[in-house]
């Protein structure tokens, strides 16, 4: 239901986002089968991307009133059902909840478009063939704990909408929430924090940071990253694999 297109340059390893109003459908099919044979592991994946469309829409500086409810009603919806349709087996009315979400942070994200854990995850699986739901998962708190301070109290509406009692906590409090709600969420869908490769050299950083820079995600990030910030993102959740 979006206007984004993501496109992989499989010769430059580059993924591209295309992003215009003709990209919109005029149908969309929101339909419950084709989940049920999906692997579990997608399930997470997707969910977790779902819910990350939903999260960077509603800090994104290109929010407005009608883009937030979208968001706020996919950060509850995947909040109260993923873990269940991962862990059960597959239940229609369990993945039909999912897809509303799905459908409701594509709205969101359509006019409001996302962020720096988009513009990191294009980048990621452009250069290093990765799923973009894994990586999103990996880097969605990570990306939390750096914009933070850009806009706090949208963070504590995230907080609430996912059922965290933190209505009128201190802003730390907040963030520290939130932050660990998310990671226990991560860790019952069975996804790592890091990020496995042979070989991890400067090279490989510097060319993900550049890439992301110019990621047309990165334009909605709440505050601009700054070249430093992006590196030492990639620096800690890219792991060489032998080193551990
Ligand atoms: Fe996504």
């Amino acid at each position: 239901v979006s206007q984004f297109a993501i496109i992989t340059d499989s010769k430059s390893h580059i993924k591209k986002a295309i992003i215009s109003k003709k990209v919109v459908p005029d149908l969309a099919l929101i339909d419950t089968v084709p989940l049920m044979t999906m692997d579990s592991y997608l399930t997470a994946c997707t969910g977790m991307d779902a819910l990350t469309h939903a999260i960077e829409a509603y800090v994104s500086n290109a929010q407005s009133p009608m883009t937030d409810i979208h968001a706020l009603e996919a950060i509850k919806c995947v909040n109260q059902y993923l873990e269940k349709a991962v862990v059960t087996s597959p239940n229609r009315a369990l993945l039909f909840q999912l897809l509303l979400a799905s459908t409701h942070a594509g709205f969101a994200f359509s006019n409001a478009s996302l962020g720096a854990v988009h513009a990191m995850a294009h980048s990621l699986g452009g250069l290093l063939n990765l799923a973009h739901g894994e990586c999103n998962s990996i880097l969605l708190s990570e990306v939390i704990d750096v914009n933070f301070s850009a806009v706090p109290e949208r963070y504590r509406h995230i907080a609430c909408a996912m059922n965290l009692s933190v209505a009128h906590a201190p802003d730390k409090v907040v963030k520290d929430a939130l932050i660990e709600r998310i990671n226990q969420l991560r860790i019952n869908l069975g996804i790592p924090n890091r990020i496995y490769i042979p070989s991890k050299t400067d090279e490989i950083v510097l060319k993900l940071t550049e890439t992301t820079q110019i990621d047309p995600c990165m334009v909605t990030n709440p505050r601009p990253l700054t070249d430093e910030e992006v590196g030492g993102l990639f620096e800690k959740i890219i792991v060489e694999s032998t080193s551990e």
